[in-house]
């Protein structure tokens, strides 16, 4: 019989990570997590009250697992470029990682974070995360992916980073899925907030057209434009209307759903109603991959909070599979 595959859940959130690794049959063996709020929520669907603050776990009281995930908080490192590894990246939450790492070995890491990641601090973050993964021992890979590829109608770029003992992972077996848009995912009953004809404007036709990222922006509520810096006759350009403004048609891909707008602002256009409505909160865990049995937190704002900051299920599901199949299946074939 195979053994089962052990992985440990740092930096929880909501389980983004757990739902996708126990899909793939993988076993959770710790979770740790500091907010309250997501705690409750990831004992309601998993059945596990995560321990708290990483930085007062000790590794002895970590049961041993194979693989490591983390959706860690982005800090810059104070000291620059001394190239020691693991010491230069003390007082960051990223240390604690690492700190894990050395104590517990496990055969794989997997990181996710946010792509600015790559560029923070004049690439000095980066560098020294990948240094010093490459320092305790591990052959890094790392890609940044965008939701939109794995059947979820959301751009949303994430960096992965992936760390291993043996072999190297390799970023271009991850299958990709058929596009899918907004209108794919629509509740077709509930509570919706539509807005008034006179609350929002719509952009002339002739301006309008899908953008490489799949989005299509169409209009924006009446309010809240950037008034500095714009030139005339840019008015129908998205970058132009504050985010939570913004309009855009269910017939493309909807923006990155951000953890910072705690009151759900993400408006919509109907197409066949000629409509605009508000994103449902249930929307927004579909456009993140989640099931609709997911429990959400009865707090709305916490609950726009924690899927902000969650990762997108079907994407980590396909990075999961391929870490089991790439380490796990094609050592034991070997
Ligand atoms: C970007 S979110 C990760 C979300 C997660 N990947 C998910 O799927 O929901 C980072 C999380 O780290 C948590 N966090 C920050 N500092 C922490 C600490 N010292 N110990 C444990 N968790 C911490 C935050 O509360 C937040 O939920």
């Amino acid at each position: 019989m195979k053994k089962q595959i052990t992985f440990i859940d740092l930096f929880a959130g909501i389980g983004g990570f757990r739902y996708s690794f126990e899909k793939c049959g993988c076993k959770c063996v710790f979770s740790s997590e500091i907010d309250e709020a997501c705690k409750k929520v990831y004992e309601e669907n998993y059945g596990e009250y995560p321990k708290g603050d990483i930085t007062k776990i000790d590794a002895s009281e970590i049961p041993d697992f194979d693989i490591l995930c983390a959706g860690f908080p982005c800090q810059p490192f104070s000291i620059c470029g001394k190239k020691k590894g693991f010491e230069d990246t003390r007082g960051t939450l990223f240390f604690e990682i690492c700190r894990i790492i050395k104590e517990k070995n496990p055969k794989v890491i997997l990181l996710e974070n946010v792509k600015h990641l790559i560029n923070h601090d004049g690439k000095n973050t980066f560098n020294t995360i990948i240094f010093t993964l490459e320092k305790l021992g591990y052959n890094v890979s790392y890609k940044v992916l965008n939701s939109k590829d794995f059947g979820v109608a959301q751009s949303r770029e994430r960096i992965i980073i992936v760390g291993t003992r043996k072999g190297k992972f390799d970023f271009e077996k991850i299958k990709k899925k058929k596009e899918v848009y907004i209108k794919d995912i629509l509740d077709s009953d509930g509570n919706f907030e539509y807005l008034d004809e006179n609350e929002y404007t719509l952009i002339d036709k002739k301006y309008i057209k899908r953008q490489p990222s799949g989005l299509i922006f169409v209009g924006y509520r009446n309010k809240g434009m950037w008034k500095k810096g714009v030139r005339p006759n840019t008015e129908h350009l998205s970058r132009v209307h504050r985010q939570p403004n913004r309009i855009y048609s269910v017939e493309g891909i909807h923006p990155t759903i951000p953890s910072q707008e705690t009151s759900g602002r993400f408006w919509i256009y109907l197409n066949n109603e000629r409509a605009v409505r508000k994103l449902t909160i249930n929307e927004c865990y579909k456009l993140m991959g989640f099931p609709k049995e997911f429990k959400k937190d009865s707090n709305l704002s916490n609950a726009y909070k924690q899927i902000g900051n969650s990762v997108v299920i079907p994407m980590i599901e396909e990075v999961a599979r391929q870490i089991i199949k790439q380490i796990f299946e094609e050592e034991q074939d070997g």
